[in-house]
Order: structure tokens, then sequence, then C-alpha cells
């Protein structure tokens, strides 16, 4: 028995079964879907791209796995390069790790040792935004603020090891008088804040941010893991502003193989590199700089590079801000777009009971959460296929 996601298994709406996938769509027996949220955000080529396929069929022929303790290859050699080289600034030690969860958890467990490493063990709090999400495991669970997703962690009681803070400049200010001496970091989804509803803040807080962090030594710690390889239309937020460590995973590898890294510059690597074995990170996940995983984000990074694909973001969000303009319904609270996202967030969540199965009869499949219906398509999608998109969104509220 598969035990699902998110879900009460007693109530659980039957998942329909794909047979099939290429371009946008998912095939189910009788159906064709445009996957309207490109399977949670990472397949942004679309399924079954022959470059990202054959490199991974190219590397399975060779081997599929290594451990990276004592051993290592090209290909997991070769896309550390290639991070180094895409990444801004001196962004260029990276960890890899099988998932955005456990990429963020690296990051965490780094920003706590960065200051243990240089004697200070009294930084042991993180400091994060209202509304966060950074992954399902306990770490990241204590930096996100939802007490839906992540209910079981009320039975601790107050939150000991992390502040929460809304995206304002004052109250961010404000934190860093309060507790600067014992902040380990800042860690946030920079820009967009996807699971907590797709809700979008201004670079401006990022900028002041960088600033603090500097003036008190606190790591400011980026959680790309949903915004990197282009989704607010930025090849990374941190193009705009540098942090010390990103955390990277879903499109890294073009959605075909869960893999992540967590990245980080040279103050940071200094504090570890050493001759005391004390002073090593002891993480290692064993899958790790998997040869398959690496072979098809070193696919994926290269259309990425070649296709010019923030060209095609900006035509998405050019053709998504058109067919959003004159849209209103008195449903709806507010409509967000950024790059390759955009969100109808209504008043009331029961709004959008029955979309997904309304969706399914238009040829679209998606998967409104909390109040929002939203929509962050595969960035190869034509013109035609993301107005059914946004048209299907809108009849919803036209019927
Ligand atoms: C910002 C952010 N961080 C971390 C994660 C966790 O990634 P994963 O599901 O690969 O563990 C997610 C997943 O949605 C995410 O959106």
């Amino acid at each position: 028995m598969i035990w699902r996601p998110y879900q009460q298994m007693k109530t659980l709406p039957t998942p329909y079964r794909i047979v099939d996938a290429e371009g946008v769509f998912l095939y189910t027996q009788n159906r064709r879907l445009i996957d309207s949220i490109s399977s949670w955000w990472c397949v942004i080529h679309g399924y079954k791209h022959p470059v990202v396929t054959s490199a991974i069929i190219e590397q399975a022929k060779r081997f599929s796995h290594v451990m990276l303790a004592g051993l290592t290859h090209e290909s997991v050699e070769r896309l550390s390069a290639k991070l180094e080289e895409i990444l801004p600034g001196d962004l260029k030690y990276s960890f890899f790790s099988d998932s955005g969860s456990v990429a963020v958890e690296v990051a965490l467990k780094i920003a706590l040792q960065y200051h243990a490493n240089k004697g200070n063990c009294k930084r042991i709090k993180m400091l994060s935004l209202e509304r966060a999400y950074h992954g399902d495991t306990f770490k990241t669970m204590e930096a996100g603020d939802d007490k839906e997703y992540h209910r079981i962690l009320n039975v601790y009681g107050e939150k000991r090891y992390n502040i929460h803070i809304p995206t304002t400049i004052p109250a961010l200010e404000n934190a860093f008088e309060q507790h600067e001496k014992e902040l380990s970091c800042l860690i946030v989804e920079p820009l967009l804040q996807c699971a907590g509803g797709m809700r979008i803040y201004d670079v401006s807080f990022l900028k002041r941010a960088r600033e603090l962090c500097d003036q008190y030594d606190v790591l400011l710690v980026f959680d790309e893991v949903a915004t990197g390889f282009g989704r607010t239309g930025n090849r990374f937020v941190s193009d705009l502003v540098q942090p010390d460590v990103v955390c990277l995973g879903k499109a890294l590898t073009g959605g075909y193989i869960g893999h992540a890294a967590t990245v980080v510059n040279e103050k940071v690597y200094q504090a570890f590199y050493d001759s005391d074995p004390q002073k090593a990170l002891m993480h290692g996940p064993t899958f790790m700089g998997n040869p398959l995983a690496c072979a098809a984000a070193l696919a994926s990074i290269s259309l990425f590079e070649q296709e010019d694909y923030l060209e095609k973001i900006a035509r998405i969000e050019t053709i998504t801000r058109g067919e959003m303009e004159e849209f209103h319904d008195e449903r709806i609270r507010e409509i967000r777009i950024i790059g390759g996202c955009v969100c109808i967030e209504t008043n009331d969540p029961f709004t959008l009971d029955g979309y997904r199965e309304f969706a399914y009869e238009r040829g679209v499949f998606a998967r409104p959460f909390l109040n929002c219906l939203y929509a962050m398509v595969p960035y190869v999608i034509e013109e035609k296929e993301l107005i059914q998109v946004l048209t299907c969104m809108k009849d919803w509220f036209k019927r």
C-alpha cells in the first residue's frame, strides 16, 4: 500500500494513473493533461526531453551509482565545476544530497557549525520568515512556519531555536537588534515564498538582510530549491543579492531524478577547512553526487544555458500578465505573478473545492492548495497550451 503525501488516506481522492509523459503532457489511459505545476515545480524542460533522457542512459551504461566517500567520478566533478561557474561570486563549494529538505538541513547544520568552529557556541537560533516553507524534515519544519503542514511540531510547544518575522525591513532590523548575539543564520526563500502561498516580496528586503548579516556575522542562507533555475524570472535570485549559502534542488536535474546541492562561499568553507577533524562537516547522504542525477543536472543546465530559458520565462510572464489583466471576481483576494508563477488567491479555500476534477475535464492537471489556485508551468510550454491553462483557471470562476 502506498502512503500518499500530505493527505488523510481515508478520504484521499483517487490519484490519476500516468502511463506516459512527454513535453508538457501527462497521459492517462484515456486523457492527455497539461501538467500546469511541473510535477511540484521541477520538470522545467517537460517530460522525456531527449537531451536529459539520453544523458541518463549514457551514464547508466557506465555505472548508476558509486558512493562519494573515498570515490569520485567525472559527472559529479563536472557538476560541481558547472555550479561554481554559473553561481555568482564565490559560491563555489557544493555539498550534494538527495532532496531539497536535506539540502536545507545541511545548510542549517553548516550555519550552526560555522560559528562553533570559530569558537562561538551561543549562536544557536535561526531567523526565518513567517509563512516560510523549507521542507518536511525536523530542522526544516522548525525553520518553516505553517501550523497546518507541520502541526505535529506543536506537541513540543513553543519553538526554542527559531524566530519568525514578516518580510518587512523594520521587523528584520528589530530582530537583528534583539537577537544578534544568538543568531546563526537568516534563512529565506528569496523573493517568492512558494508552499506558504506563493507570496512575493521585494528585493529591498534581501538587500537589507545582506547588510545586516554582514554587520553581525550572521550567515545569509537562500533556499532556492523552488526559485532556482528561473522560476522568478531571474536565473537565481542569488544573482541579485548574494547569500553565503544557497540550496538548490527540484529543477537542478530538470526534475528527472531527485537531487540537491548546498553551495557555500569561501568565508563559510574556510571555517571548516582545517587540520582539526572536529571541524569537519559530519554529513554524508548515501546517494550524494549520484552519477545519474549529476548527468541529468549537467544536461539540464546545458539546455537552460543554450536555449535562452530566461527569454522563455519572460514570455510566459508577459502572456500570463496579459491574460490576467482584466480578470476579477469577488471571490478573489489577489492575483500574483512573478516569472513562471501565477497564483490566484481566493478569500476562502472552499472556493477551490472540485477544481482538480474541473481542470481534468479540460485537459489540465492542477493541484490547488490552501486558498491558492496556481500554475508553475514547464518553461517549454507553447502559447496555446499556456492559454489553455490560464483559461481553465479563469473559467472556474465563471461557472
Ligand atoms: C523552498 C523549498 N525548500 C525545500 C523544499 C523541500 O524539497 P524536497 O521536497 O525535495 O525535500 C521545497 C519543496 O517544495 C521547497 O519549496
